[in-house]
């Protein structure tokens, strides 16, 4: 197994309920390091680019409404096969479909406000990382 890096974001709905140290002991448990971190709150701007993608989707304007509306935490998570591994232990988008002990069918609240983010691919794990962090506040 590879070992690689993905980007997390810890949501609004996650640090509002204080949840963000919950959230890192699963993360810990699941033997991914947290090689950086940065809580801050995004600018409608800042939640525009970052979810560009999905510009033309229905839920775009709500999304981009709901990462503003509070503190988020982002991350760069290293470790075995970590991109795979932290969509695994997130669950599914919609928590209703999430399997027990993830971290969205413990803490997500609905499909919109579900309590963390993560890459979904190398690719896209390289983009979001470099768009957020710089390379000297990341220390594996
Ligand atoms: P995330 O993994 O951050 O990627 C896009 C986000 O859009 C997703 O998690 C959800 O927070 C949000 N979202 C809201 N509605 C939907 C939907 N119907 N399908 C997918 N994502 C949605």
């Amino acid at each position: 197994m590879a070992i690689e890096r993905t980007f997390s974001i810890i949501k609004p709905d996650a640090t509002r309920r204080n949840l963000t140290g919950a959230i890192n002991a699963k993360i810990e448990a699941a033997g991914l390091r947290i090689i950086a971190q940065r809580r801050t709150k995004w600018k409608q701007a800042d939640a525009r680019k970052f979810y560009a993608v999905h510009a033309k989707r229905p839920f775009y304007k709500d999304l981009v409404k709901f990462m503003t509306s509070g503190p988020i935490v982002m991350q760069v998570l290293e470790g075995n096969n970590a991109i795979a591994k932290y969509r695994e232990i997130m669950g599914a988008t919609n928590p209703a479909n999430a399997d027990a002990g993830t971290i969205r069918k413990d803490f997500a609240e609905s499909i919109e406000a579900n309590s963390v983010h993560g890459s979904d691919s190398a690719e896209n794990a390289k983009k979001e990382i470099k768009l957020c962090f710089k390379a000297a506040e990341i220390v594996g």
